[in-house]
């Protein structure tokens, strides 16, 4: 239902968002644009590693220790700040490690953040209702694309996330983003 949304002109939702790590019982939505500018914040110029890799950090800017993220019971999805600043979903798998694929929390549609919904196990748009599968493939439009990817890898703890250019496991092609 709609019933949980809140207000969609509200910047501080994205970070509220952030700061709540794990969002299956937080749910709030927001225009991805109103996200850019604090998201920028986060990416500093001496914190690229090969590859355009970069760590997953909270809104504070801070890195994410990977065991705080595997704490999670599994199924959770986290919330961390990714690529150009892009909010990344993280999930924690059945046997407790990180899924290396990372989903970016942007609707393809009109650009959405959207919370995961662990009951319907989806990734629910408040926006238009478009509705995404767990690897991110699109259930139900208006959505017209497949949620993007990224690298998602442990090094000591840290959790780095890294382009995915590779071809799209979900349908075997070129990705849309690259
Ligand atoms: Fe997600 Fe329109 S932005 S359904």
């Amino acid at each position: 239902t709609m019933e949980n949304t809140l207000p969609l002109d509200n910047p501080s939702l994205s970070r509220r968002q952030l700061l709540n790590f794990l969002t299956g019982a937080a749910v709030a939505a927001t225009a991805g644009s109103a996200l850019y500018p604090v998201s920028k914040y986060f990416i500093g110029p001496d914190e690229s590693g090969e590859g355009g890799a970069i760590l997953a950090k909270d809104i504070l800017g801070n890195p994410i220790p990977a065991s705080q993220i595997l704490a999670e019971v599994p199924g959770s999805r986290a919330l961390v700040a990714g690529l150009a600043g892009e909010p990344t979903y993280l999930t924690v798998l059945e046997n407790s490690s990180l899924n290396p694929i990372g989903i970016v929390d942007n609707c393809t549609h009109l650009g959405c953040t959207f919370p995961w919904n662990p009951v319907d196990q989806e990734f629910q748009c408040p926006c238009h209702g478009s509705r995404y599968s767990a690897d991110g493939s699109v259930l139900r439009g208006p959505a017209p694309l497949p949620l993007k990817l990224v690298h998602v890898a442990i090094k000591e703890n840290r959790i780095w996330l890294s382009p995915w250019t590779e071809l799209d496991p979900r349908t075997e092609a070129k990705p849309w983003w690259v």
